[in-house]
């Protein structure tokens, strides 16, 4: 895993950002797996930036989202679809009937998984932005996840709730379930690019790259992916510095 220990937030972000528009620059089809939640944000107001000042080109991108809460419909604003939409496809001239995510009030929720599994098999990401749980999570694939799983609904860990919660005015109303790529899914992208801000993340992140490989930390299995890159900020990043000082 290659390592890159960012300054702040925005060094993180303006990072990532060079990584995803060399990406689109070599390869205007590219095929991107895009993540929600406070990480990647200022990646997406570098993207949209960028697309701004510079023109890079979306119109032939596609993309596939990791999650969707289940119950919530894509115009809900806690929704991951209203989410996407709102923070970088708003901002991109991507044509949104090339962005993909799960419906999260599909009727039949297997028939879905097996939509999105079908969906991931003939649309290969070039690249797969992830986030990190301070669990140790990747997408909403939460702590005993089996490594060979695809996109399935889960019961959302406690400390997920707990987490998630600042996003939602009650606790009460954070969903308790969500479908989600399985972490085979994940592994299938011929890249990864993983984020981490905050000391809050450092454990997770020392698991990332120093720990066990083991489903009881589900991020610990990009140890085995041949191509990806961490960005971490001082904070995310300072139990892996600690041990080289
Ligand atoms: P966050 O979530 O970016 O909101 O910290 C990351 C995650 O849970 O994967």
């Amino acid at each position: 895993m290659k390592v890159i220990v960012a300054k702040d937030y925005e060094d993180m972000s303006a990072r990532a950002c060079e990584i995803m528009v060399k990406s689109v620059k070599e390869n205007p089809r590219a095929v991107l797996g895009l993540a929600t939640g406070s990480t990647p944000l200022g990646l997406y107001r570098n993207m949209i930036r960028d697309h701004q000042e510079k023109g890079t080109d979306y119109s032939r991108v596609k993309t596939a989202n990791l999650d969707e809460y289940a119950g919530l419909d894509k115009e809900h604003e806690q929704s991951y679809a209203y989410f996407m939409k709102h923070n970088l496809f708003d901002g991109l001239n991507i044509d949104l009937a090339n962005t993909n995510i799960e419906n999260g009030t599909a009727a039949d929720a297997a028939a879905e998984c097996a939509r999105y599994n079908a969906l991931l098999e003939e649309l290969p990401r070039d690249i797969q932005v992830l986030g990190i749980g301070s669990n140790g999570h990747i997408a909403f694939n939460e702590p005993n996840t089996p490594f060979g799983s695809e996109t399935h609904v889960v019961d959302l860990a406690e400390s997920t709730i707990r987490d998630n919660a600042r996003m939602f005015s009650d606790i009460a109303e954070v969903p308790r379930r969500a479908f989600t790529m399985g972490l085979k899914n994940i592994m299938n992208a011929k890249k990864i690019l993983i984020l981490a801000n905050g000391a809050n993340k450092a454990q997770a992140v020392y698991g990332l790259v120093k720990g066990e490989v083991t489903e009881r930390v589900p991020a610990s299995v990009l140890q085995l992916h041949p191509d990806c890159t961490l960005i971490a900020d001082e904070g995310a990043a300072s139990l892996l510095t600690e041990q080289t000082k």
